[in-house]
């Protein structure tokens, strides 16, 4: 079941189909504290303490509510350095619910992409691929190849119609192997959900298409399967000839078309770890002397045995749709309200998050003073809530050192599942309108201290003015006080 409802009145809203029993206490601190906070961290939201933030909205990664049956699965762990029988049952789940034999364990999603690049690339390579996430770039940018994203032309449009944006451009798949030559590219990889454009799936005849081609020309196709329920979920949702499938024959069909599947356990299953898994018997050989070496034994892969129980239960439950639609009925609601206030949104709604877009909210603010990242710090600024820079801070720079702007400014607000209440996706709708009207007071941001590797991380910067400390003053005259 859907966790949505119409109201008799009319409206329709998500309704939660759970309980809450463990409740955990938040701070939302006054506005003086927050601006030191920001000036502490650098302006960059990842550099908070939690106890400085009200709704942490900066990911969805290992903050999904746990269920009771998860928890206490964690509690009937079977600690073993070789051959756990927590381990025995991950394999089965994956096996079940992915579909694949053959299963690795890894500490998270990039460790999969590391050990992945590392087994299948070579200097010089193209990855063709929907659109990128941070850290595989990263990682095949560190083994020496590059990437070719083949959304359509459309899919960057903020604004759209368009039920999946996520969908590779099958002419422009041809071309990109034509060019490089089969023997260039290792793999063609799809991401579900794809993160990057505002949380955006690709549909199953798509992904069809995707695997011809990589027949055709005999190239490996990875999937990304990180977001892997949601993109399920918006599958029944959106392309009509899956309507009446269940999820497990969903999810199935997406898995059984590429060769190799890897995943964050962070985002698919709502605990810690990941995996990599196949049927080719080949494939798996490859990469399983990786293992030990990158991150441990092969029946734990880095991950604790408490943690390996909650991710095979977790798997299990992305096949219901109670579990998985609460997050996507969340920001549905939360695009819509937004849209229906003028406040420039990534339509149509994905997953993960509700994605505010920078370009447009902050058009005084040139890219080259990073509009997300300006937004983010304003939004916490203002309200406590802690979202995500996903724009040019969080791409890089080419090799002569030149900024490569961003695609899209988008601000991320992650809506991890079932951890917060509509009352509280309220809170942060009536702050960014406040701030929507106050937009031209936001100013830029800079550098102060740029890590070479993944710089939106660690990386320090200062605004360009004294626009936080006049946005402060306008808050405190607006509210009358300082939350
Ligand atoms: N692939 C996708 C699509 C992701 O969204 C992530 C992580 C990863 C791979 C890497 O997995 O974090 O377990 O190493 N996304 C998080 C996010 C970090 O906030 O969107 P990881």
């Amino acid at each position: 079941m859907k966790e949505q409802i119409k109201f008799y009145y009319g409206e329709t809203i998500p309704l939660e189909l759970h309980k809450v029993r463990i409740v955990q206490k938040l701070n939302l601190v006054p506005i003086e504290r927050r601006l030191s906070a920001l000036y502490e961290g650098g302006f960059n939201t990842f550099q908070l303490r939690t106890g400085d933030v009200f709704l942490d909205m900066l990911t969805d990664s290992g903050t999904n509510a746990m269920s009771d049956k998860q928890l206490s699965a964690m509690m009937q762990a079977d600690d073993a350095y070789a051959g756990s029988q927590s381990f025995a049952r991950l394999q089965q789940a994956v096996e079940e619910v992915l579909g694949k034999k053959y299963f690795l364990p890894v500490h998270q999603g990039r460790a999969a992409e590391n050990i992945i690049s590392k087994t299948f690339m070579k200097k010089g390579d193209v990855i063709p691929m929907n659109y990128h996430f941070t850290t595989a770039l990263a990682h095949i940018l560190e083994n020496g190849g590059r990437i070719e994203e083949l959304l359509h032309d459309d899919a960057l449009q903020i604004k759209s119609d368009n039920p999946f944006k996520g969908n590779i451009d099958i002419d422009k798949l041809i071309a990109c192997i034509e060019k490089h030559g089969k023997e260039n590219i290792p793999f063609i990889r799809m991401e579900a959900s794809t993160n990057l454009i505002g949380g955006q799936p690709f549909s199953i005849s798509n992904l069809m298409d995707v695997r011809r081609v990589a027949d055709k020309y005999g190239i490996m196709l990875v999937l990304d399967a990180s977001l892997l329920g949601e993109n399920a979920y918006l599958v029944k949702e959106r392309e009509p000839e899956w309507q009446e499938n269940t999820m497990a024959d969903i999810l199935k069909m997406m898995t059984n078309l590429a060769d190799l599947v890897y995943f964050s356990a962070r985002k698919l299953s709502s605990s810690r770890g990941g995996g990599i898994c196949t049927n080719r018997r080949d494939l798996y050989g490859k990469m399983e002397a990786m293992i030990p070496l990158y991150e441990g034994f092969l029946t734990y892969g880095g991950m604790s045995v408490r943690e390996i129980e909650a991710m095979a239960v977790g798997l299990h439950e992305t096949l219901d749709e109670t579990m998985i639609s609460q997050s996507p009925a969340f920001i549905e609601y939360f695009v819509n309200q937004l849209e229906a206030l003028n406040i420039p949104v990534v339509t149509p709604a994905g997953v993960l998050g509700c994605h505010v877009d920078a370009k447009q909210f902050c058009a005084h603010i040139p890219q080259t003073e990073y509009p997300a990242g300006a937004l983010a710090a304003a939004l916490y600024l203002i309200s406590g809530v802690r979202g995500m820079e996903r724009g040019t801070i969080s791409s890089v720079r080419d090799e002569a050192g030149k900024e490569i702007l961003a695609d899209v400014e988008l601000l991320r607000l992650a809506v991890p599942r079932r951890v917060f209440t509509l009352s509280q996706i309220k809170y942060v709708i009536d702050r960014l309108l406040w701030l929507y009207d106050h937009r031209e007071m936001i100013g830029g941001l800079k550098f102060v201290y740029e890590p070479p590797v993944l710089r939106f991380f660690m990386g320090k910067l200062a605004p360009v003015s004294d626009w936080p400390e006049k946005m402060m003053a306008k808050f405190r005259k607006d509210f009358g006080q300082s939350l």
